[in-house]
């Protein structure tokens, strides 16, 4: 392995990248995209760009500009549930549907989407990135035919210029949060928890956050940050001495207030990044702010550090909460053996209502299937205890 990096440097260097951008959310820049499109196009009438998560191999909505109509939103499937598209990506060409309702058999929730919305043909593009498949691009029309060769190839060049929009986007973020986040994994490291944890927990407060989606009108774009930003909870606890975050067994009282200090000081190293690197205008930096600040927080006020409780918790806090408890239930810690996953599921469940939110933990519960495959898929290699 290379010599580590401190995460002063990683932060610097997401920064450098950061300051090039102008941030507007992806949201904005694909409306203005659609736009341009509109005027030489009027028959393309939708453009909606899915995202891949090359580890659990699924596919879910992540942007679109639809000018009437109601949105796909906070969707996802597995891709090999989409043959059409997997054909698409390992074929790495678009495809053109001249005529949606002959052209498919309503296989996916999505295709059948399409028809009752009442678009007839389509372009699909897969988007990709050092031949690795980074997802899709929709261009839909609600009129059959709506795309001859010449309307291709002009669309293909406005592909190009989506799909470097939204690499671009999510590399910013994406080093953002990889330089926070190896400073988080140092920290879980001196603490015997590891980056698996933060795997699972970062898709397990996914999974919570595209369920409450439709109840509480969450985007696309909110759900991404929600993971992306979940797995830096506990970046103050690189400010913890090793006496402690290593001590095997109970904390006493002051060592314990010293432990709670992780939150006031994961507030400041955050607080220093969005000043220092004027990633301020980022659209929902808020929401990094708020997970570190929050997430210790429960529900009837009777956590740390500011004893707020119900709704006066952000969202994405409460989010944050179920699935970090959630996963430190389901693993071992220094102090404690892993409980059975139905004994977590048991316990979560209890929780719900005076010490987390009540939803959250619907959630969990309502996808367990799901939970349980991303415990197995994101295990540690190396098991210390
Ligand atoms: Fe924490
Ligand atoms: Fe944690």
């Amino acid at each position: 392995m290379d010599a580590p990096v401190s995460w002063q440097e990683f932060a610097a260097s997401a920064a450098r990248q950061a300051s090039n951008l102008h941030f507007s959310s992806v949201a904005a820049k694909m409306r203005g995209v659609h736009e341009r499109i509109h005027e030489r196009h009027p028959l393309i009438e939708r453009l909606a760009v899915a995202l891949y998560d090359p580890d659990l191999k699924r596919l879910r909505t992540f942007v679109d500009s639809t000018d009437s109509g109601t949105s796909l939103r906070a969707y996802e499937c597995p891709l090999a549930d989409v043959p059409s598209l997997l054909a698409i990506a390992q074929s790495g060409k678009a495809r053109v549907l001249n005529d949606l309702s002959a052209a498919i058999s309503p296989d996916s929730p999505h295709s059948r989407w399409l028809l009752h919305e009442g678009y007839r043909s389509s372009l699909t593009v897969p988007i990709m990135r050092n031949e690795q498949l980074l997802g899709f691009l929709f261009f839909d029309s609600r009129t059959r035919d709506a795309f001859p060769d010449d309307v291709v190839a002009d669309l293909l060049l406005s592909g190009h210029l989506i799909g470097m929009i939204v690499t671009q986007e999510l590399a910013t973020v994406q080093m953002l949060v990889g330089g926070l986040r190896l400073a988080s994994q140092f920290a879980h490291v001196r603490d015997l928890e590891t980056g698996a944890h933060l795997d699972r927990m970062a898709r397990y407060a996914r999974v919570i956050a595209r369920e409450l989606a439709p109840a509480h009108g969450l985007s696309d774009d909110y759900i991404e940050n929600v993971f992306l930003f979940a797995a830096l909870h506990d970046i103050g606890k690189i400010g913890v001495p090793d006496s402690i975050l290593l001590k095997p067994g109970r904390l006493d009282d002051a060592e314990r207030d010293v432990m709670r200090e992780h939150v006031a000081m994961g507030v400041q190293m955050a607080e220093r990044l969005i000043n220092d690197f004027s990633l301020a205008g980022l659209e929902n930096i808020g929401m990094l702010r708020n997970i570190v600040s929050a997430h210790h927080e429960r529900m009837d006020g009777s956590g740390y550090p500011n004893g707020l409780a119900g709704e006066a918790i952000p969202l994405e806090a409460r989010i944050v909460a179920t699935a970090d408890v959630f996963d430190a239930l389901a693993c071992a810690r220094s102090y404690k053996t892993a409980w059975t996953l139905d004994n977590a599921f048991d316990e979560i469940s209890r929780m719900g209502g005076a010490k987390l939110y009540a939803p959250t933990v619907a959630a969990l519960l309502d996808c367990r299937e799901e939970v349980e495959e991303i415990y197995r898929r994101f295990q540690d290699d190396t098991r210390t205890h």
